[in-house]
């Protein structure tokens, strides 16, 4: 977008790793991932592993994410952490991933919430929004895109926006989605397109142009720069690639050498 956003590069390792393996992965790309200014690499480990990984971490060199959390600061609701208990840990948190929102049901509600709490408690959060390949199919991705983050920016007010990355993931480019294909450069473009455009009529049009969105599905080392590249695009949340050291660092060094 040719101003001074960062780029973020973020790992999702969603259901992976012990709290040792993740130690031992840290310890692996700490050596490897050389930081950048205007470049923010976060990991998004285990919420068992939050907790040892945030006294191992160098925080200049990564920011910790949680992938999922309970609204409510505090409670009776057996089996839950609250972002609350998170502060001090993470400086970010996923909301709405698609896997959340299709396999554990969570609704508009719950999303809403979940952002308005993270936003409470000084956490980042990064909103995922996306359309399924039948929703695209039948021509509801513009529909898709704005009910998501009506849905999920509702409790947040225009003071507090900029607190907010949003994340395209578009649900049949995700790896481990049935029949999954990559998105072509165009098909993000478009997207992202829409999505500040959306903002721009909830925000305003400085509030479109500067909040970060990120894209993700199916990004590794070969589409990285190809993706960064997209005009309106911020950064990457990675799935797959990002459990391989390899593949994540070489992310990270392409994200490097794209001008933003
Ligand atoms: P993949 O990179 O494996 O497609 O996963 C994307 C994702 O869901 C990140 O949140």
């Amino acid at each position: 977008m040719g101003n001074s956003r960062k780029t973020y590069i973020v790992a999702n390792w969603k259901m992976n790793f012990t709290p040792g393996e993740a130690s031992i992965y840290l310890h692996k790309l700490s050596e490897r991932v050389k930081g950048a200014r205007d470049l923010q690499v976060v990991l998004c480990p285990s919420l068992v592993s939050l907790q040892p990984l945030s006294l191992q971490v160098s925080r200049r060199q990564f920011k910790l994410a949680a992938q999922n959390f309970y609204w409510r600061d505090f409670g009776a609701y057996t089996g839950e952490v609250a972002i609350a208990q998170l502060r001090g840990f993470v400086d970010y948190a996923l909301v709405g991933h698609s896997e959340r929102r299709h396999i554990f049901c969570e609704t508009d509600k719950d999303i809403r919430e979940k952002v308005a709490a993270a936003v409470r408690n000084d956490i980042t959060p990064i909103l995922c929004i996306g359309e399924t390949s039948d929703e695209r199919l039948m021509g509801e991705t513009d529909v898709v895109i704005y009910d998501q983050l009506l849905g999920g920016l509702s409790e947040i007010s225009k003071e507090d926006i900029d607190k907010v990355i949003v994340a395209y993931e578009p649900v049949w480019a995700i790896s481990s989605t049935k029949n999954a294909r990559s998105a072509a450069p165009e098909e993000i473009e478009d997207a992202i397109k829409r999505i500040r455009t959306h903002i721009s009529k909830l925000y305003g049009k400085n509030i479109a142009e500067e909040i970060s969105v990120l894209y993700g599905g199916s990004v590794n080392p070969s589409s990285a720069a190809a993706y960064l590249n997209v005009e309106g695009v911020d950064g990457l949340l990675v799935g797959g690639a990002s459990l391989i050291a390899d593949s994540f660092c070489d992310i990270v060094e392409i994200a490097k050498g794209v001008e933003k």
